[in-house]
């Protein structure tokens, strides 16, 4: 399937009903395989939701909520791609992609950088779009301190926008319960 013919609604969490946040809730639930925590959820709402619907279920999904990044001494307003996902008999039809699209878009026009932090099968999917692996040293702004993650290196891609970014320097990302990253 071509990708310019891939409907995809935007909207925000506020604009949502019930039956639509579930359905997202049950694309990412089985999408991650069951590897989806409460906090991960919470993680993926109060901002833009990209969503793709086929015969009048929900086969795609991704949103971009608003953090701050730490960077060269600058709180920079970050939009964080959460919740991407294509239903696993729907991948490699170009969804995943006009999904990101719509969300790049988003956080081109709002937004210093975009940020996410990838799975195992978005590492490709993500460099290839442009986005780039930062290579320096990742942290988090705790309640009480800055803590390093090193556990996060190399899995956290931005997508810079207008602010320049030295990727071998520090990012701390804002605190939150659940993954930090
Ligand atoms: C990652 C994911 C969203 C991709 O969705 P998709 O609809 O299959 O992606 P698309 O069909 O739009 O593919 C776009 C491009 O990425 C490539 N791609 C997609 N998934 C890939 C993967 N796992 N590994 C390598 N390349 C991949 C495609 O080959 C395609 O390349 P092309 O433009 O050169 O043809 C989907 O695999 C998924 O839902 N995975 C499980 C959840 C997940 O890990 N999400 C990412 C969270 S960070």
């Amino acid at each position: 399937m071509d990708a310019v013919t891939i409907e995809v609604h935007t909207a925000h969490t506020s604009e949502l009903d019930i039956a639509t946040l579930k359905a997202i809730r049950v694309l990412l639930h089985e999408a991650y395989e069951g590897d989806m925590s409460d906090h991960d959820w919470d993680h993926t709402l109060g901002g833009m939701h990209a969503l793709v619907w086929e015969a009048g279920v929900l086969v795609g999904h991704g949103a971009v909520v608003q953090r701050r990044l730490l960077h060269g001494g600058r709180a920079l307003r970050t939009g964080y791609v959460e919740g991407v996902a294509v239903r696993a008999d729907r991948r490699g039809l170009g969804y995943g992609a006009a999904v990101m699209d719509v969300l790049e878009s988003v956080l081109r026009a709002a937004y210093d950088v975009g940020a996410l932090s990838a799975s195992e099968d978005g590492l490709t999917f993500y460099a290839a779009r442009g986005w780039q692996v930062w290579r320096g040293p990742s942290s988090v702004l705790t309640p009480t301190g800055v803590e390093r993650t090193d556990d996060e290196d190399g899995g956290i891609f931005v997508l810079p926008v207008g602010v320049p970014l030295d990727l071998t320097g520090g990012l701390t990302c804002d605190w939150r319960d659940g993954d930090v990253w």
